[in-house]
């Protein structure tokens, strides 16, 4: 059966990067890959032409598709937007919230060839290979109440921190079953010292933790997370935790790699349908010049394949082709290091697609 495929390539380097990571896709469609591919607007783009930053007919394609591959949104166009539920970011909150796309795998693994480029010493992350879990549509993100109002002659900001079992259970599932794939460590990060909504994180994890017999089950407290993961990041294998943290931990984990320009990232729901994304963002400063890393959106390609097309051979070739592009010595400029040649994002583009096809 033909699946559909949905590309947002959104603002800033956006356009740029989904448009290599299409040509890959189309590469996979000439090898046997039956699906067949729509475009969208999201994010600071569909509002300057609708007004909106998730439109009705990109979220009516968005539940047609099987897999969505998005590039970035927002920039400082839009920041000006008074009307917090108008401005890009929306669009993609959005379009998690109304997917249900809860579950939010954002790997970081340090490829050898990059092991230089990373802030840390070599041997701290070579051979790196940690799948952060991040609960994408609950926690501080989505609670309420919120928001900004007078009190006592003085304005106050303010958020709702909730999770309920359920919201915790499913993500929780997800993680055991990674790790029971992986190396069977799973560490939940929480707050439990300070917040009754990760005391209840905790106890729902321990509850899950028999039903895995084969996966050991540890805790942190976020802050010991965020020290542990750049003193000895190799500790980990699965990380579990909520929105907010993973939001956070993730980054600092994709900085270990070498670029959050490798990052790619899956955003699934119950029934398999996902959202492919690059972990960086839209990168305003260099939107348009041609040299944003499109490796992080070419790699979400893959996971696309593996995590909802069910089409892991291809992903496989994808992930080896990207591989022997850096073992050539090609880098953009994120990722350089001496040595080697700094290319054009369609130049890795070029470089990706040629190696993908001598496969
Ligand atoms: C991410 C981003 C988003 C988030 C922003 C753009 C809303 O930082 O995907 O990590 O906070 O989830
Ligand atoms: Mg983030």
């Amino acid at each position: 059966m033909t699946q559909k495929i949905l590309v947002l390539p959104g603002d800033g380097i956006g356009p740029e990067i989904t448009a290599q990571a299409s040509r890959i896709l189309a590469a996979c469609q000439a090898r046997g890959l039956d699906v067949e591919i729509e475009e969208g607007l999201l994010g600071g783009g569909a509002y300057d032409a609708h007004g909106e930053p998730l439109p009705a007919e990109t979220l009516e394609k968005a539940r047609a598709a099987r897999g969505i591959l998005l590039g970035a949104v927002g920039g400082p166009k839009w920041d000006t937007i008074e009307d917090l539920a108008k401005r890009p970011e929306k669009g993609l909150l959005g379009l998690r919230k109304e997917l249900g796309l809860f579950g939010n795998l954002r790997p970081a693994i340090t490829y050898p060839q990059l092991a230089e480029a990373s802030s840390l010493k070599r041997e701290l992350v070579a051979g790196l290979d940690i799948m952060i879990v991040r609960e994408l549509t609950g926690g501080i993100y989505f609670g309420q109440p919120r928001g900004i109002e007078e009190r006592d002659g003085q304005r106050v900001g303010f958020n709702t921190y909730v999770y309920s079992e359920s919201e915790i259970e499913r993500i929780g599932r997800v993680a055991f079953e990674l790790a029971q794939k992986r190396g069977r460590k799973l560490c939940s990060v929480d707050k439990a010292n300070v917040l009754e909504a990760t005391i209840l994180w905790r106890e729902v994890m321990e509850r899950l933790a028999p039903e895995y017999p084969d996966v050991e089950l540890s805790h942190m407290y976020v802050d010991n997370a965020a020290m542990q993961l750049v003193r000895e990041p190799k500790q980990f294998d699965v990380v579990v935790t909520g929105n907010m943290f993973g939001d956070i931990l993730s980054d600092a984990a994709a900085m270990l790699t070498g670029s959050i320009g490798m990052l790619p990232s899956a955003s699934l729901n119950e029934s398999g349908q996902g959202m492919y994304e690059p972990c960086h963002g839209s990168a305003p400063d260099i939107a348009g010049q041609n040299v944003a890393n499109p490796l992080a959106t070419i790699l979400s390609v893959a996971m696309m394949l593996r995590y909802s097309l069910d089409a892991p051979a291809l992903a496989a070739q994808i992930e080896e082709a990207v591989g022997k592009v850096l073992d050539e010595g090609l880098r953009t400029a994120d990722i350089a290091s001496e040595g080697t040649r700094t290319v054009s994002t369609s130049e890795m583009g070029d470089a990706v697609l040629a190696a993908f096809e001598a496969l």
